[in-house]
């Protein structure tokens, strides 16, 4: 959507996948859809060099509505959970130099059964939101069927638009379709939002991060072409930082969705992150990658019999990126090859190690090499074409 808005992947946090539909602030007061969960970790994000990262939005979830609309029809929201009300808590957060996002549902009900936005309540909600100084809205599918999809995506479209605020839009139309054309249609939704989910939710789990990026490598030929800046597919949440994942693992989301040119929406607890989580969250070549200004999302070059796979994106001033991911369970699988046996042209190229951070001996596209890439791991390079002096002025330099 070319509303000035999400040029490249959109960074922050979102409550869902770590604190769902927790509204028992009685027994789990720090842990509960709050506004003291969302102040926590706006303090968080302003706190812990998120911010300066790009990581801005805070952004509400599900169950924060009340049951019931006000006496003029507008949504609301609980009164005991959030005493203060959305603009006081937009406030907070922009004062902290952070966007706040809020959640809807196109149908009769919110997929936990709160107020839906109906169509006749498009509008309404459109300018509650922006009265509220809300800077993105998740419409949610749940309780619509195809047909009314169909209406009121393009319309919660127009009516943020005429609120005058801008207003990123993030569509889970596609996700209720099947994620595949000729149900979706991803031109039309390049032009009404800024990023949709395409398919699942993500769980808690290795086998949940594996089938998205299973699904998502699948049908890349469709998918990747609809990408680009103001619009965006998104795999769904990063659980770094969560219960499941190993280090490894950590690393293998972190890169697939820098490669994928995901919305980073981490959906973690920020208030007792461990220090690995949170260096693999915050590597800056990583987030660089993800955040290219082409804004051309990558994909999966090669699938090895031995279980590696091989991804790759075109980055600007000529750079790319390359992630070498291994689905063995054995042990550190040592995988040679050499650039031009993927694809890049004759040259001789510098090559960034991003989650060992170090800078690799230089390489001419021939030139065999064998790196180690550990069970359920990645490694992760940012590659850029070896030039003197004289023609690297201006560009071309590593991300940090
Ligand atoms: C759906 C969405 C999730 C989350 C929940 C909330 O399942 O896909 O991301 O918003 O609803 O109920």
């Amino acid at each position: 959507l070319d509303n000035g808005l999400m040029r490249t992947p959109p960074m922050g946090w979102l409550a869902w996948e770590r604190f769902r539909c927790d509204i028992d602030c009685k027994d789990d007061p720090k842990n509960c859809i709050s506004e003291v969960l969302f102040r926590d970790m706006a303090d968080r994000l302003a706190e812990d060099g998120w911010r300066e990262l790009g990581y801005v939005y805070i952004n509400i979830d599900d169950c924060w509505a009340s049951m019931e609309r006000d006496s003029n029809g507008r949504l609301q929201p609980d009164p005991h959970r959030f005493p203060g009300g959305i603009p006081k808590l937009a406030r907070y957060i922009h004062d902290r130099g952070l966007k706040l996002g809020i959640y809807g549902d196109l149908g009769t009900h919110t997929c936990m059964g709160y107020p839906g936005t109906t169509l006749d309540k498009i509008q309404t909600d459109a300018q509650t939101f922006a009265d509220w100084g809300v800077d993105m809205l998740k419409l949610d599918g749940c309780y619509s069927n195809a047909t009314y999809q169909e209406q009121g995506y393009p319309l919660m479209s127009k009516a943020l638009n005429a609120t005058g605020r801008p207003i990123a839009y993030s569509c889970s139309w596609p996700a209720y379709q099947g994620g595949l054309p000729p149900k979706v249609n991803y031109t039309q939704l390049g032009e009404i939002c800024n990023l949709w989910r395409n398919y699942g939710d993500i769980q808690d789990s290795w086998d949940s991060v594996l089938n998205i990026v299973d699904w998502f490598s699948a049908n890349q030929d469709i998918l990747q072409p609809a990408a680009g800046p103001g619009r965006w597919n998104d795999p769904d949440m990063l659980i770094i930082g969560d219960f499941s994942l190993s280090v490894d693992q950590s690393r293998s989301q972190m890169a697939l969705w820098a490669i994928m040119a995901a919305p980073l929406f981490v959906s973690n607890d920020l208030r007792t992150l461990n220090s690995q989580a949170r260096t693999i969250l915050q590597n800056k070549a990583a987030i660089a990658v993800n955040q290219d200004p082409l804004g051309i999302q990558g994909r999966r070059l090669l699938r090895e019999k031995s279980g590696i796979e091989v991804f790759w994106r075109p980055l600007s001033n000529s750079a790319s990126a390359l992630v070498f991911f291994s689905r063995r369970s054995d042990m550190p699988y040592r995988y040679t090859t050499s650039l031009g046996k993927l694809n890049y042209t004759s040259g001789s190229y510098k090559v960034y190690d991003v989650f060992a951070e170090e800078l690799m001996p230089g390489l001419s596209d021939s030139t065999a090499f064998t790196i180690s890439i550990n069970p359920s791991g990645v490694v992760m390079w940012y590659v850029l074409p070896a030039v003197s002096r004289e023609q690297s002025q201006g560009g071309g330099e590593y991300p940090d």
